[in-house]
């Protein structure tokens, strides 16, 4: 089982090299990069290419990890409960258990790949109340004394964005990998794969303008990958002429359709005393 990218998504060598590295290891694969860098779409496309089902999990700031294992429902027991003739159904206590996706991932009978996707976001608790289920690949439900245990150990993924930092327990399980901002070439093959037609010239001119954009100093939110695919889809869409993006030309103060690539007024401001600066030095 190794993974070795795919039509949709282009992985450099080091990202091959990681996922097959967590892949040996029995180990969660712990992505970290810039907002927009593939983390989430890496584990869309392992999962793909490898032929395993993906269970995604999308943690927020309210998620327990408790969740992820199963739920009881008490409140529908309650009501079935005080329905008349109440059926069997109401003492069976399982009926009531609503299973998370680490009991689903457990018990599939396939192996399966596993997102948990932006860790982050959760409390500082929510990765060390999941050591044992992530080390052991097992759990035990109270309510119907029974211990969940995972029939195939499923390939887990876990991204996160930076915003907690992780607990040193948590990071020994796991392997871990940065996904470095693409460069210009590995960039033109990611661009090549959403525009396959794209024209020649304009890739060349709006990939200048993202990458100087990019390496203005004091950004506060530098444009990523996504951004500069949807800011390409507007280009093309509208069917921007050449000219208008290259700032030689001192009519263009700033680039078309700006606001796909720069998210905030001071970052939009800055990028305008730049150009205007330019103009007047040259
Ligand atoms: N290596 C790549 N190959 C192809 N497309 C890519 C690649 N990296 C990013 N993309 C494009 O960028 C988009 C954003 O990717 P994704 O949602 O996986 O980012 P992310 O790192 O999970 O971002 P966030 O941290 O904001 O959740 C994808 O939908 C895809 O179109
Ligand atoms: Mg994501």
């Amino acid at each position: 089982m190794k993974f070795q990218g795919s039509q949709n998504y282009v992985a450099t060598q080091d990202l091959m090299l990681a996922v097959n590295a967590a892949i040996q290891l029995q180990r969660p694969l712990l992505v970290k990069g810039e907002p927009g860098t593939g983390k989430t779409m890496l584990a869309e496309e392992v999962a793909q290419s490898l032929g395993m089902p993906l269970l995604q999990w999308h943690i927020k700031s309210t998620t327990k990890a408790q969740q992820g294992l199963y739920e009881y429902d008490a409140v529908s027991r309650l009501r079935d409960s005080q329905l008349e003739g109440s059926s069997d159904k109401v003492k069976d206590i399982r009926n009531y258990i609503v299973q998370g996706v680490l009991w689903q991932a457990f018990t599939a009978d396939q192996p399966v790949a596993l997102l948990i996707d932006e860790i982050d976001k959760a409390d500082i608790e929510f990765p060390n109340d999941l050591l044992r289920e992530i080390d052991r690949m097992e759990f035990y439900c109270y309510e119907t004394r029974e211990l969940v245990r995972a029939k195939h150990r499923p390939l887990v993924f876990i991204t996160s964005n930076n915003e907690k930092e992780l607990p040193d327990a948590f990071l020994r399980r796991c392997f871990f990998h940065f996904i470095k901002f693409p460069e210009a070439e590995t960039m033109r093959q990611i661009v090549d794969v959403h525009f396959p037609s794209l024209k020649g010239d304009l890739l060349a001119v709006a990939m200048k303008t993202f990458y100087d954009v990019r390496g203005l100093p004091g950004l506060k939110k530098k444009p990523s990958t996504s951004e500069l695919l949807d800011w390409l889809k507007l280009l093309v869409a509208e069917d921007i002429p050449l000219e208008a993006l290259q700032s030689a030309d001192n009519k263009v103060a700033v680039p078309p359709l700006v606001g796909a690539l720069l998210k905030n007024e001071q970052d939009v401001s800055l990028f305008e005393k730049l150009v205007f600066m330019n103009q007047r030095n040259r």
